[in-house]
């Protein structure tokens, strides 16, 4: 049987074929999955192919995510993939954020490594590849930054038109910038991402634009090889965690089917837990997860982590879905908690944007609460560059950050800028005196 779509509501899986253009299902509105063709996927011999791959110099092979080919629904329509050979990013050991967060060891998943610096790419080379073999000629989402940086990456090096859809005044000049660069036509919008979303679903219709949102399946599927490299990088040793900062969810609802399908395949016995972290002040998933008393949207969502600044998630139903099933955990951190976590995961050379330190702010906190052990073996997803937001990054070591409520928060590990006078000397006594001491302490 062919790849197919599929609500993802048990009660409808209502089916769909994986050529029509439909976000949600047509009978109950429900979110829609794709139902991979299975039949024929040997876990050990794929476990060869895709090594000997990375030997070979064909696009396909070259790429993170089309080298996994045989997880993605695009049978027989591989030679149309767009691709800026996503994917390839490396596991980074971090000793100081291991200790840190309260572990004896602590490795990163770093997606900054991508072409447009975040995980994004992985989903939009299978979102803008689809669009391409749907023959759609313009192609939009709505976007924290990340999102619209990589659609409009991916369309413009596709020949497509990228129509991007921002919140005024609430994502990094480095992702807007990237928007801009790589051609889209950009609005920002006087709303709020949800606001917005709601918006853009209605005119996706209207005017026939392709939407390249999370809610769209095949963005999902392409995020999936996220989890099914780290796992090949890995011998296929899984993990007992994964930790990953939540925002709309749908890496949470991507990270969950790979590893399931990889189960499910032959490729991996035991899942890893899942831990999904949220900032504190857009966090419905952590309250949902707690309380179980129905899903309630944050209105007025707030984070200087402007990435995961979404107070309704379009993916809670597969991301609840994928952390009962990994038995994993929710947890939300504070404002003051992912800076301090961002500035030592700098300090390992490493680095990365607000919303990924989210993931140590949460170890922290986990292998306090002893819901994480000590000696757990556990990787975190870095999601995007350190690059991706400067502006953040200087307010904190200059001591200038301040909360989303006004409130300023301590640079704990600043690391300031030092003015000198142009003078040998001064700057040699300077040195001297300061030769002994760790930066910002
Ligand atoms: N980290 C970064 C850097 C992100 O850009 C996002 C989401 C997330 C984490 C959360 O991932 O939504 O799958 O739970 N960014 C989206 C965007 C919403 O528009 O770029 P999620």
């Amino acid at each position: 049987m062919p790849s197919e779509l599929v609500c993802f509501e048990q009660n409808c899986r209502t089916r769909f074929p994986i050529t029509e253009v439909i976000y949600n299902c047509a009978w109950c509105g429900g979110l829609l999955e794709v139902d991979l063709a299975s039949a024929g996927i040997d876990a050990a011999a794929l476990k060869r192919t895709w090594r000997e791959r990375r030997m070979c110099n064909t696009i396909a092979d070259q790429s993170g995510v089309w080298r996994y080919r045989e997880m993605l629904p695009f049978a027989g329509h591989v030679h149309l993939a767009v691709s800026l050979r996503e994917g390839n990013t490396p596991l980074l050991d971090a000793p100081l954020a291991a200790r840190y967060g309260g572990l004896d060891r602590l490795v990163f998943k770093h997606q900054g490594f991508n072409p447009t610096g975040s995980f994004k790419d992985n989903g939009m080379t299978c979102g803008v590849t689809q669009a391409i073999r749907l023959g759609m000629k313009r192609v939009a989402c709505v976007s924290t930054g990340n999102t619209s940086a990589s659609m409009a990456a991916y369309a413009s090096a596709a020949g497509l038109e990228p129509i991007v859809f921002i919140p005024h005044g609430n994502i990094s000049y480095g992702k807007l910038a990237q928007a801009l660069e790589y051609g889209a036509r950009t609005l920002q919008v006087e709303a709020n991402f949800d606001q917005i979303l709601a918006l853009v679903r209605n005119l996706a219709e209207r005017i026939g634009i392709y939407l390249l949102n999370s809610i769209n399946p095949f963005r999902i599927e392409g995020q999936k090889t996220i989890g099914i490299e780290m796992l090949e990088q890995r011998d296929w040793n899984p993990p007992d965690w994964i930790v990953l900062p939540g925002g709309n969810l749908g890496n949470t609802s991507a990270f969950g089917k790979a590893l399931r399908e990889l189960r499910e395949f032959g490729f991996i016995e035991k899942l890893p837990r899942l831990a999904v972290i949220q900032a504190e002040g857009a966090a419905p998933f952590y309250d949902f997860v707690r309380t179980r008393s129905g899903f309630r949207p944050v209105t007025n969502p707030e984070t200087l982590a402007t990435a995961i600044r979404i107070g309704d998630p379009v993916s809670w139903p597969k991301a609840l879905r994928e952390v009962s099933e990994s038995n994993g955990v929710v947890e939300k951190v504070s404002e003051q908690e992912i800076a301090d976590a961002k500035a030592q995961i700098g300090r390992c050379g490493i680095g990365c944007e607000p919303a990924s330190a989210a993931t140590l702010a949460g170890i922290r906190k986990l292998t306090e609460q002893g819901v994480i052990q000590r000696k757990a073996d556990v990787v975190a997803v870095l999601t995007g560059n350190l690059l991706k937001d400067p502006d953040y990054i200087y307010r904190y070591h200059t001591g200038q950050l301040k909360a989303p409520g006004g409130e300023p928060l301590e640079s704990k590990f600043g690391n300031s800028p030092i003015v000198v006078p142009n003078d040998a000397d001064a700057i040699a006594r300077l040195l001297s005196d300061t030769q002994n001491s760790e930066p910002g302490t």
